[in-house]
C-alpha cells in the first residue's frame, strides 16, 4: 500500500463557484482550463442544478462546452433527472449525485426527505446508465451536520445500504463544514469499507475546522485514494451554516509530492493558477502554499 498513487478531483467549479458572487463564465473556464493544463485528471466543473437554488452556476451548459477535454474526467453535479438529462446532453464522464446523512440538512439542500432522495438517485442512476455514464453518490454531513451533531458511523451505513442494495457502487463520503476529525476519519472508512467491501470510495473534505490535511491523511492510511480539493481553497455549501473552503488543492497536491506519494497535477502550475484565482476573486484565499511556496524553494541566505 506504500506510496500508491493518489487521484485529486478538482472540485473549483462546482463547490468553489456555488459559493462566490457570481464568477463571470469566461474566468470560470479558464480557470478551469489551467486546472486541466497542469494535469488534473478528474474536475467536478459545476452543478446543472435549479438557477433559482444555485444562480452562481446557472451557465452549467456553456462552461462544459469550453473546456478541454482531451485528457480528463468531467463531472458535473445533479440532483434530479432533470439535471442528468442536461448531463448527458453536454455529454459529461460521470456525474455526483448527493444525498445529506442529515434529514434537516437534506431538507435545506434539495428540499426532501432522505428516503425520497434516495428514490431519486436510484432514478437518475437507472437514467444515466441508458448512457453508459458513472454516478457517484456524495454522502454529504457524513460525519456531523451543523443542525444536529457529530455522528456515528451506523447513520451513513444505512444510507450506503439502502443504496448498494439499488446498484450504486461509488460513495464520496463528505465533510460538508468541517466537523470530523482524523480518528473518526479512520474509524468510518475503515468500517464502510467492512461493511460494504466492494465498492468505491473517496473523501470530499472541507477545512473549516483546520483538520482538512490531518483528515486527508487519516483517509489515505485507511486505503483512499481519491480526494476532493479545491483551488486555493475555495468553497463551501450555501445551505449548510459556517460552511467554508474545501481543502486546498495545491496544498494537498504538495503533501503528497514531498511524501513521494504521486499525483497528476504540476505543482507550479496550480499555484499560478491559484494565484490567478487568487486575483480574479480579489480577496486573500485560505491556500498556504500559494503564499509560502513549495518547502522544496530555498531562499538565498
Ligand atoms: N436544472 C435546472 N432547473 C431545474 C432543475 C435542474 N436540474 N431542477 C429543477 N429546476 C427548476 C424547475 O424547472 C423549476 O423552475 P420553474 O420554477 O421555473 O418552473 C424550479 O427549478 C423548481 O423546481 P422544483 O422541481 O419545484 O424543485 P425545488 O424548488 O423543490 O428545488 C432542487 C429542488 C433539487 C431542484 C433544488 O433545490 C436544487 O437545485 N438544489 C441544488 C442544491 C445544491 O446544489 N446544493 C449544493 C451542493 S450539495
Ligand atoms: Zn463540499
Amino acid at each position: 500500500m506504500d506510496n500508491e498513487k493518489v487521484l485529486l478531483t478538482d472540485v473549483t467549479g462546482r463547490d468553489g463557484f456555488q459559493m462566490e458572487d457570481w464568477v463571470e463564465t469566461e474566468d470560470k473556464i479558464s480557470i478551469i482550463n489551467e486546472i486541466i493544463a497542469a494535469g488534473v485528471k478528474r474536475i467536478e466543473a459545476t452543478s446543472f442544478v435549479s438557477p433559482k437554488a444555485v444562480p452562481q452556476l446557472k451557465d452549467a451548459k456553456e462552461v462544459i462546452q469550453q473546456l478541454n477535454r482531451e485528457d480528463v474526467s468531467i463531472i458535473t453535479l445533479v440532483p434530479n433527472v432533470k439535471g442528468a438529462e442536461f448531463a448527458l446532453e453536454s455529454d459529461v464522464d460521470e456525474v455526483n449525485v448527493v444525498v445529506s446523512v442529515s434529514e434537516t440538512h437534506n431538507r435545506k439542500n434539495v428540499n426532501k426527505t432522505v428516503d425520497e432522495s434516495i428514490e431519486g438517485i436510484v432514478e437518475i442512476n437507472r437514467f444515466m446508465k441508458t448512457g453508459g455514464k458513472k454516478v457517484n453518490v456524495g454522502l454529504a454531513t457524513t460525519f456531523g451536520c451543523p443542525f444536529e451533531g457529530l455522528y456515528e458511523v451506523d447513520r451513513v451505513t444505512e444510507v450506503i445500504k439502502k443504496l448498494t442494495a439499488q446498484g450504486l457502487d461509488s460513495f464520496m463520503l463528505a465533510d460538508t463544514t468541517g466537523m470530523a476529525n482524523p480518528l473518526q476519519v479512520s474509524g468510518f472508512v475503515n468500517s464502510v469499507k467492512d461493511s460494504f467491501p466492494d465498492v468505491d470510495y473517496s473523501l470530499h473534505l472541507h477545512n473549516t475546522r483546520g483538520m482538512g490535511l490531518a483528515n486527508v491523511i487519516a483517509g489515505y492510511d485507511a486505503g483512499i485514494r481519491i480526494f476532493d480539493a479545491s483551488l486555493g481553497g475555495i468553497g463551501g455549501c450555501p445551505f449548510a451554516p459556517g460552511a467554508t473552503g474545501n481543502v486546498c488543492l495545491e496544498d494537498v497536491a504538495h503533501m503528497f509530492y514531498q511524501m513521494n506519494i504521486p499525483i497528476d497535477p504540476d505543482l507550479n502550475q496550480l499555484i499560478t493558477a491559484s494565484k490567478r484565482l487568487e486575483k480574479l476573486l480579489g480577496y486573500k484565499l485560505p491556500g498556504q502554499v500559494m503564499k509560502a511556496g513549495l518547502s522544496t524553494d530555498l531562499h538565498q541566505a
